[in-house]
């Protein structure tokens, strides 16, 4: 476990100074970036980011890292990529990202909500763990304890209810939920809608 002033480690000084509190482990040549206005509560340990080796976290502006009810926690393989996006909410949930999971312009994840870009295991001797990346679009949100799979696309402005499980594509101004999700309606405009 690194501390605050480790190489790799690039907290903007108009970040929360809340993140002091958070833990974050950084394997070799990992990089990440948490930007200006970037808030988090003070919570020990509430907020864990683990990158391994090569890996790279960015968290862009003004995103809020929510542990008020529930950790959040983000763990990133060897090379693996995380983009938090601008304005995103996370609240309370869990990323683990073997290749890449990126979060657009604010896009909301509830709490309990998991997102894996992979299987994490092999499927038989004869088929390998897959891997695919996840995107979640601009101004998206995905409500609580929703199961986002590898390979997933959740569009711009979409939404997904609680308890889903998405494992394929979503269009954009789209209303989804069960388990598979299914398209259930469209969404307007959701950029002006607060946090
Ligand atoms: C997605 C959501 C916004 C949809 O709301 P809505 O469009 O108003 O839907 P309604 O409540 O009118 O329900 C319409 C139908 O869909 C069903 N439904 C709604 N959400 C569902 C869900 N997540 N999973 C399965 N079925 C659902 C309802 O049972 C209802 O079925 P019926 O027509 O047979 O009675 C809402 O259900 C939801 O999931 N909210 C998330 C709340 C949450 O998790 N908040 C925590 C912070 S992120």
């Amino acid at each position: 476990v690194r501390g605050w002033r480790e190489p790799g480690l690039h907290i903007h000084p108009a970040a929360s100074s809340n993140f002091c509190a958070a833990e974050f482990v950084l394997g070799e040549g990992a990089v990440l970036s948490i930007a200006a206005g970037a808030v988090t509560e003070r919570r020990p340990g509430a907020l864990r980011i683990v990158l391994g080796d090569g890996a790279e976290v960015t968290v862009a502006e003004r995103a809020w890292l929510r542990t008020e009810i529930e950790r959040v926690q983000i763990i990133v393989g060897p090379g693996a990529k995380v983009h938090i996006g601008p304005d995103s909410l996370l609240n309370g949930c869990y990323l683990s990202a073997k290749k890449s999971i990126t979060v657009g312009v604010h896009g909301f994840i509830g709490m309990g909500t998991r997102v894996f870009d992979a299987d994490q295991h092999d499927f038989d001797t004869e088929h390998a763990e897959r891997i695919d990346p996840v995107e979640i679009g601009d101004h998206a949100w995905v409500a609580s304890d929703v199961t986002v799979l590898r390979g997933a696309q959740i569009g711009a402005h979409s939404v997904v209810g609680a308890r889903s499980l998405v494992t394929g594509k979503i269009p954009s101004h789209t209303l989804a939920y069960g388990v598979p999700a299914r398209l259930k309606g469209p969404v307007g405009d959701r950029s002006k809608v607060h946090h």
